[in-house]
């Protein structure tokens, strides 16, 4: 038997021990290989092959179900025990004591910010609220009753041909007037996108006001001179935007690195970004979850939909997670919130009891229990927005407003990580050998699909 032990240690990697032996049957021969961080590179495995002409072994890991894509310090989840921390702060206090653009601060720059940093960050992100009028004309060409997350994602895209400095994506102060830029146009393209698709005039933001409370402005205000936002709803508002506002390596998030790992512009970035945002999966949950809740309409209704779930019939919207197999902490804070905006409005929604009757069932039921299937983020958020009259339509776009800062920072350490190199996964390849073209006179349909399925060896 050959053994071979190339030791690669590469950073961070301890004692001799921290290895992994691989024994390759195949050929008899074995490989060690560095364990560090608990995890090991996947490009390590390429020395394992049968003979010199084989590209050398690959893992395979549809969904990245079990694949570190970073090294990151930004959020830290341990989905075991149901923590969320964005740079080491637990979401609980962030919740509790911060406000959102803090939280924003926080995820960009690493650190709390001092109360002059802070001072000069909102200011010049307050400053930064207005869009370029061709913006709003360009806005204004989406159909009636456009979808407010469609219309998002196409204008906040529709930037980047305002900004085209952008693209000097590797010049820091370029990449920072971006970061301020975007956090501070995306609630007023999301408020625009609302008043669009309602068919009310698009209100301009208000650089007196809050950054929750300009977007409320944004969204409710009418004839009045001033909008004087309610400043427990404004509170509510910020805090739904500081538990919204990172989540690690999720979907969009993924996506936003993706991106940007082709070096394209952040506008462009958080285009992909939010539209991977939009799905039923992800951030459109919420709104799924409204729609579910609206389906069952009365306590009596749930369980035949729960029945009809256990049996393959649909999925119960707003539980479950990829990495949370406890309480998603942010839903804590979520139910409690519901609850008070649901007394401030002086109005209880009726889906209120279906979604607390919904959840006892769920977390005593085999089914939920067994599958570690708990709520998440997105299941009591749409009775919060509904209390405050937002149709949902809106909810992903209320989720892409403050995800926007969360992206940011992740798309910034991508590119200052030394690691990373344009996203470019592997495949395994299932389909047909090389074969002649055929002319058109001479094809035939096939009796049926012509399925090949033996994978065809990776090359350079
Ligand atoms: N209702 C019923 N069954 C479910 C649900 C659900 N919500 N979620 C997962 N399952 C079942 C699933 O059918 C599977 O069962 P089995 O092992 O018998 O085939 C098992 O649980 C594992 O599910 P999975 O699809 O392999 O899990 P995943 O990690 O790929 O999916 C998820 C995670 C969030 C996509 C999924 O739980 C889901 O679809 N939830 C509903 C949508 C939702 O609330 N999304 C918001 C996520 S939190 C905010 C965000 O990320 O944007």
């Amino acid at each position: 038997m050959t053994t071979e032990t190339e030791q690669q240690g590469g950073a961070g990697v301890g004692t001799a021990n921290d290895t992994l032996t691989i024994t390759d049957n195949r050929t008899g021969k074995q490989y060690d290989v560095p364990i560090e961080d608990g995890t090991i590179r996947a490009t390590e495995l390429r020395r394992i092959k049968t003979d010199d002409d084989d590209f050398g072994l690959m893992t395979y890991d549809p969904a990245y179900m079990n694949t570190a894509s970073c090294r990151s310090a930004i959020t830290y989840i341990d989905g075991e025990n149901g923590i969320l921390e964005y740079r080491g702060y637990p979401i609980e206090q962030l919740a509790e004591k911060s406000n959102y653009l803090e939280v924003a601060y926080l995820l960009v720059h690493g650190e709390l910010p001092t109360e002059a940093q802070l001072a000069d960050w909102t200011y010049q992100i307050t400053i930064h609220t207005f869009v370029h009028e061709n913006i709003k004309s360009f806005m204004q060409g989406f159909r009636y009753d456009a979808h407010p997350m469609g219309m998002l994602l196409a204008s906040v895209g529709a930037l980047s041909t305002f900004y085209p400095e952008a693209a000097a994506i590797k010049d820091e102060e370029v990449r920072y007037i971006q970061v301020i830029r975007l956090l501070a146009k995306m609630p007023t393209l999301a408020a625009f996108s609302y008043r669009h698709n309602q068919g009310k005039p698009y209100v301009y933001p208000d650089n007196d006001l809050s950054y929750a409370g300009n977007f409320l402005g944004m969204i409710y205000k009418m004839t009045e001179l001033r909008y004087e936002p309610d400043p427990r709803l404004e509170h509510a508002l910020d805090v739904l935007f500081i538990l919204h506002a990172d989540h690690e390596q999720n979907c969009s998030t993924n996506v936003m690195r993706g991106i940007g790992s082709s070096r394209a512009d952040p506008y462009v970035a958080v285009a992909g970004a939010a539209a991977a945002l939009d799905g039923p999966l992800h951030g459109g949950a919420n709104e799924a979850v409204l729609r579910m809740l609206r389906e069952i309409g009365s306590v009596t209704n749930i369980p035949a939909f729960v029945k009809e779930v256990k049996g393959g019939g649909g999925r119960l919207m707003g539980f479950g997670h990829r990495v949370y197999k406890n309480y998603d902490p942010r839903a804590k804070v979520i139910k409690r919130l519901a609850d008070q905006v649901m007394d401030l409005v002086g109005k209880k929604s009726p889906l209120l009891p279906v979604a607390l009757e919904l959840e006892k069932i769920a977390l005593s039921d085999d089914y939920f229990v067994s599958r570690k299937l708990y709520p998440n983020v997105d299941f009591y958020s749409g009775l919060i927005y509904e209390a405050l009259q937002i149709p949902a339509d809106m909810f992903p776009v209320l989720f892409a407003i403050p995800r926007t800062s969360g992206w940011l920072a992740q798309w910034e350490e991508m590119l200052l990580d030394k690691d990373q190199k344009i996203a470019r996964p592997r495949q395994i390849y299932t389909g047909y050998d090389e074969r002649k073209f055929v002319p058109l006179s001479d094809r035939r349909a096939p009796a049926q699909p012509a399925a090949q399925s033996k994978p065809r060896a990776e090359t350079d």
